[in-house]
């Protein structure tokens, strides 16, 4: 080995420890200047000595030239698939099974999430990455080499020394969550195919011909268990995970050993439970026997292994047929598709309607009535649509309506919201295509080079907006609902369904009608499913809601993209309703965080009359908490608790006094607690404050402290 071919080896070790650090390990180790810098210089030595050039330099993760198919190679052991259990009685019979065949009193099982993408195959041949497969039928798989040296997280060279002559690793190639949100909206802006799922995006990505768009995809890997190898490798599953991973190969850190069968129950538990914070999709966790011999003693059976088995969560997809499109109008008037749907049980829950989000959803899934689609329902998230699957003879395709359903003949009214000029030409063209079928281009090109309403770009290109404000009632609705809603005024008991009650039998109209239902009590009562003491509850908790922090009452108005960060900034700037009512647009784009888009927002809901001398009267019929700051009284730095319910606040409102008055409002009692404010019904907080000597308050005194302080 001469000087140069040294210095070439190190710069293959240098960057390959950089990129593991990096990829794998989260935890870079050299500046991007640096590593750049010995790229450089890699690229450079390459070029001036291709025959020294190595296999596993990271130069060859890109830059093959695309291929015309892929080729089929057998696996030299076949790759098995899982048998399923869905229940924990599934998983004593399948748990029972194993100490009946083994004769066995105890049984160590290896858990792991199941993660939902595309299992492969790597071979190792002396410690250098070979061949890539797809699982393919089991037996044989495609030969995609290229594409899995562009995973990052994947070694080219394992790392140490003495490595077996041949050593396969076979796992998952999948893509993360917000990975797969970030290609989706990239390719719905370049017109490019959007996928359906994750999985279809790694499983996409994985079998392009060219490599160059598999680098450009952002794929990651797990090992989930070995191949052949050509030498002893540990005795159990648990030590052979040790083991992949000193050689440089990613493992799921949520794996987990279990010594019977109740860990394992906790363990699927406790990845359900983990699910929704996950950034990439499983669906279950795999049990495996722990023990190699034990496996071996067991074998396998119609392809899959008896020893282990997939333990599946309940299905969050599901198949029905697609029965009307109707159209949900919000509180600024924007029109939803919904799809009503043949009612289907996804994982307990029954779902009838799900969302179609938007104009341009529909133009991309193209659903039409009597078609069976997949829904999709992921913990809170709402139901959406993720596939069509066309009827034999399908009806005609969806437009958007004319007329808002309100049915006032409203006409709807198309918002090109789009800044035309931050597109580039390709766009545009698509953008023209796009609007001419509903012809909307003439309105475009008067208004090209003009800003029209600035949004991201992000944004769907064009929505539809019912242009009846105050006189379209499902917009009515929609702002009543907000209105009322929990980070508005959190009024108890009036939900959306009192609200639609209310707005049918001519009670609600506006904002201010709901500070007056208490003169309408008697009517009330008679109501289905009301009485005197409901009614007296609800007109309580009116009472109690008056009580609102200016904040909140900002964001109760429903101004467009107005939220909670918005509103508090807001209150902090304008200290009373009139000076906010008639802000100029000057002001209010001082304000940190507030852009041209959300002042004029905020301008045009005060240049109607009526909203503007309807939040004034507001002004009036409430108690107005407004913010200031108190730095020197008798409540500053004081800490409290608060526990039980109130009749006179919410206790979000008294959380709000007090820290305008300089406490702070803690959720455990601890030592340094100065005092806990009970209200009725308090749970274990009054026995601890009293043991610890913290001082207690009630309502009353609450009055008087907040009064002084
Ligand atoms: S073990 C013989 N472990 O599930 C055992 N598979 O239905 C073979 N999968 O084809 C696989 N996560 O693609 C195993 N932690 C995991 C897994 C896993 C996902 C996939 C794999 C396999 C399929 C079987």
């Amino acid at each position: 080995m001469n000087k140069n071919s040294s210095r070439y080896f190190e710069l293959v070790e240098m960057i390959t420890l950089y990129n593991k650090k990096y990829y794998v390990d989260d935890d870079p180790i050299a500046s991007d200047a640096e590593y750049d810098s010995l790229f450089r210089e890699l690229l450079q030595f390459e070029e001036d000595h291709p025959d020294l050039l190595v296999d596993h330099s990271p130069s060859q993760r890109v830059g093959f030239h695309p291929l015309k198919e892929f080729k089929s190679k057998a696996h030299s052991k076949p790759m098995l698939s899982l048998s399923n259990i869905f229940n924990q009685e599934d998983l004593t019979d399948f748990h029972e099974r194993q100490l009946k065949a083994l004769e066995a009193k105890n049984i160590t099982y290896f858990c792991e999430p199941k993660i939902d993408g595309i299992a492969v195959s790597l071979l190792y041949e002396k410690g250098i990455l070979t061949h890539g497969l797809t699982r393919g039928d089991g037996f044989s798989g495609e030969d995609i080499t290229q594409n899995i040296k562009t995973i990052n997280t994947i070694p080219l060279k394992l790392i140490g020394q003495n490595f077996p002559d041949q050593f396969e690793v076979r796992g998952e190639v999948f893509i993360d969550i917000n990975d797969f949100e970030k290609l989706n909206s990239e390719a719905k802006k370049t017109g490019d195919k959007v996928f359906a799922n994750p999985r279809n995006a790694a499983a996409g990505s994985l079998r392009q011909l060219d490599s160059k768009i598999t680098s450009s995809r952002p794929l990651k890997f797990f090992a989930h268990g070995i191949g052949i190898h050509s030498q002893g490798l540990p005795q159990n599953l648990e030590k052979v995970f040790e083991y992949i991973q000193g050689l440089g190969i990613p493992t799921n850190p949520l794996n987990q050993l279990c010594n019977s069968i109740n860990e394992c129950q906790s363990y699927y538990e406790d990845i359900l439970s983990r699910r929704e914070k996950l950034n990439y999709e499983i669906d279950g966790v795999v049990i495996k026997l722990n023990s190699f011999a034990e496996q071996e003693a067991l074998g396998e059976i119609s392809r899959s292994p008896r020893w282990a088995t997939a333990y599946k969560f309940p299905s969050e997809e599901a198949r029905t047929t697609l029965e009307s499109i109707e159209y949900q109008v919000g509180r600024t008037g924007t029109l939803t598709p919904v799809a009503r749907l043949k009612p289907v049980s996804i994982g307990g829950v029954t779902v009838s309607n799900s969302t179609l989000h938007n104009f341009d959803e529909i133009e991309r899934l193209d659903p039409r009535v009597g078609d069976d689609v997949l829904i999709k329902r992921a913990g809170d998230v709402i139901p959406k649509v993720v596939k069509v699957f066309p009827a034999k003879s399908r009806q005609h395709k969806i437009t958007p309506p004319e007329t808002c359903p309100c049915k006032l003949g409203m006409p709807i009214q198309q918002s090109v919201s789009l800044v035309w000029e931050i597109y580039d030409q390709e766009q545009q063209k698509r953008i023209k295509t796009f609007l001419s079928k509903y012809e909307a281009n003439e309105f475009l090109d008067k208004n090209k080079g003009s800003s029209l309403e600035i949004i991201e770009k992000s944004e769907p290109l064009s929505s539809y907006k019912c242009t009846g404000n105050r006189s379209c009632p499902e917009r009515i609705r929609g702002k009543l609902i907000h209105f009322v809603s929990r980070r508005a005024f959190d009024i108890e008991g009036m939900g959306n369904e009192i609200v639609k009650l209310f707005i049918e039998k001519g009670l609600l109209e506006n904002f201010n009608d709901i500070f007056n239902l208490s003169s309408h009590s008697e009517t009330i009562k008679e109501f289905d499913g009301f009485g005197t003491k409901s009614c007296h509850k609800l007109i309580q908790a009116i009472e109690v809601a008056k009580n609102i922090s200016f904040e909140r009452l900002l964001y109760a108005l429903g101004i467009d993209e107005v939220g909670e960060a918005t509103s508090k900034a807001l209150a902090r700037a304008f200290e009373y309703p009139e000076a906010l009512a008639s802000a100029s647009f000057k002001s209010l784009i001082e304000i940190e965080d507030i852009g041209p888009k959300v002042a004029s927002n905020i301008l045009d809901y005060f240049a109607d009359d009526f909203q503007k001398n309807e939040f004034l009267n507001l002004g009036s019929i409430l108690n107005i908490i407004f913010p200031k700051t108190v730095t020197n009284n008798a409540l500053s730095g004081q800490i409290f608790v608060i526990t039980g319910s109130f009749e006179s606040y919410g206790r979000d409102e008294i959380k709000a006094l007090l820290e305008q008055r300089g406490a702070k409002v803690s959720s455990s009692i601890s030592k340094k607690t100065n005092a806990l404010l009970v209200g009725a019904n308090p749970g274990s907080k009054l026995a601890k404050a009293e043991t610890l000597g913290v001082t207690v308050y009630n309502e009353k005194n609450l009055a008087k402290l907040l009064s002084d302080g």
